[in-house]
């Protein structure tokens, strides 16, 4: 038998998952860490905890679906994108990582749009300089840590160094290469004009490669931390939207798909470049060779939710305990007995500034219309209710650059909940369907394994074969209705209070 892993680094945990060639899983595991937020607005995590987790849940794997490791044929590894790792001369890393979500960055982008020239950064890198994306905070390090900065030797993205701790290469791939800004988006390369614009030594970075290409292959030392066997080829992989594109089967111009996971984002496939001259969403190298996707990002999706629980949900926590069940399906329960609007409360996501439409790293998050009337279950409506209006800000930016799509794929955790998909049609007034598989990036990037190894000839006939849709959960154009008037006063919250934020920010 021959089979496939799939690691995905998340922002909340790792999950490895073994799949058979039909795309079944046969074993997964996951494992959780934490995030550091040393300030408001920041966020960190400790790079090897990433590492911990990648070989804990594959030895986990290995152990309980008791295969013989060299049966695994290849690897794909996928992983939250933007993060920077830097290594220096003996390979450990520098600081923790600085992750998607921080927002510490503003006046490096600034530095980035002098130095580069906004327009020019536009066409090479396909995006304006961003907080989130990786340039920024290589200059912030070297602004305000020099000792660091001068101590560096490698920079990777956070799958990128277990690509690293697994094959000894310092290697990168397209889609999640994209995201640090230094690429040349139409060209799918470095680009040098950029790195010499802001004296970035092309040698701190590792080689470029499609996300299909094989990229190394498991070490003796790897080998032992994880149970692996020596020699299994790893492949490109992808950031984890291109990725969750692949393990959703969104490969073709016309499709697209929303993930809420830590983030949320809408995603849509294009076979020609397009960029959003407004730079309101991302333009990104897609995982199928010669292929681009644009999206747009709420910077906190699930995060909204998660922090939500942490602070106010014990009770559900306790419920959810007792009954040996997720407290997200209990807080799903109570969320589903509120009428849409929870009668009048209004929550902006904004916990980590936001990315679509508004660019906007000092924005933060707002319950807008709090009565007495409102207990916990309005709350928690309220801030799904947000996300997925946020989300549709996204969906109209995409529409508006003439991206075409007549349904829309959910994945991620937010996506397993048939209260937010529903919630999600009937806000987008478009159809909304789910995949079977539930493992979105771990299956893309085992099927980019599959593709590299030479399982199947390309991704669109390996998603064929190891991919199956659901059936379509349709819009109730009712309800469109009456979430329409909510969605309309949600966008001028945020314009009500623009500049009041930036207030906020100063103090
Ligand atoms: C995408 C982004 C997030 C992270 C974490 O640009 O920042 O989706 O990849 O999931």
């Amino acid at each position: 038998m021959k089979f496939l892993l799939g690691i995905d680094l998340g922002t909340s945990a790792t999950k490895t998952v073994l799949f058979d060639l039909s795309g079944v899983a046969i074993a997964s595991s996951a494992v959780e860490y934490p995030m550091y937020q040393p300030q408001n607005g920041w966020a960190e995590q400790d790079a090897d905890d990433w590492i911990d987790a990648a070989f804990r849940t594959t030895r986990a794997v290995i152990e309980e679906s008791g295969i013989n490791p060299s049966e695994i044929a290849g690897i794909g590894i996928s992983g939250q994108m933007h993060g920077l790792v830097m290594l220096d001369e003996n390979n450990i890393p520098l600081r923790r990582s600085i992750i998607w979500c921080d927002q510490r960055t503003a006046a490096e982008c600034d530095e980035i749009h002098e130095r580069v020239g906004k327009e020019r950064l536009i066409e090479i890198t396909a995006n304006p300089a961003l907080t989130g994306f990786m340039a920024s905070k290589i200059l912030w390090v070297r602004n305000n840590e020099p000792e660091i900065y001068a101590k560096c030797r490698h920079i990777l993205l956070p799958k990128d160094y277990l690509r690293f701790r697994l094959t000894g290469e310092y290697a990168t791939e397209v889609s999640d290469a994209s995201g640090m800004q230094l690429l040349d988006v139409p060209n799918r390369c470095w680009s040098d004009e950029v790195l010499q614009a802001l004296e970035i030594d092309k040698a701190l970075l590792g080689k470029v490669y499609e996300s299909v290409e094989i990229t190394g292959y498991i070490t003796e030392e790897a080998a032992a931390q994880t149970g692996l066997a020596v020699g299994i080829p790893v492949v490109g992989g992808a950031g984890d939207n291109a990725a969750a594109a692949v393990g959703t089967g969104v490969v073709t111009d016309g499709s697209a798909f929303t993930t809420i996971g830590t983030s949320g984002v809408v995603y849509a496939h294009t076979d020609n470049l397009l960029i959003d001259k407004k730079g309101r969403a991302h333009t990104f190298c897609c995982a199928v060779p010669g292929a681009w996707h644009v999206m747009g990002v709420t910077q906190a999706a699930g995060l909204s939710l998660q922090w939500f629980r942490d602070s106010f949900c014990s009770v559900e926590m306790e419920e959810a305990a007792k009954r040996g069940v997720s407290p997200y399906v209990v807080m799903d329960e109570k969320a589903a007995e509120v009428p849409i609007g929870s009668n009048r409360l209004i929550y902006l996501p904004y916990l980590m500034g936001e990315r679509t439409p508004h660019l906007d790293p000092d924005c933060r998050g707002v319950f807008f219309g709090l009565s007495a009337i409102h207990q916990r279950p309005y709350l928690i409506r309220a801030v799904m209710e947000g996300v997925t209006y946020s989300l549709k800000d996204c969906f109209d930016v995409l529409r508006e650059m003439g991206v075409s799509f007549s349904e829309m794929y959910a994945c991620g955790g937010g996506g397993t909940s048939s209260l937010w998909r529903q919630m999600m049609a009937d806000v987008y007034g478009c159809p909304v369907r789910t995949v079977k598989s539930k493992e979105g990036p771990a299956l893309g990037v085992a099927i980019l394994a599959a593709v590299g190894t030479g399982l199947y000839p390309d991704v669109k006939t390996a998603c064929d074969a190891m991919i199956e849709a659901n059936p379509k959960q349709e819009p109730n154009p009712e309800n469109t209705q009456k979430y329409a008037s909510y969605h309309k006063l949600f966008r001028n919250l945020y314009v009500s209070l623009k500049d009041d934020y930036k207030k906020l920010a100063k103090i």
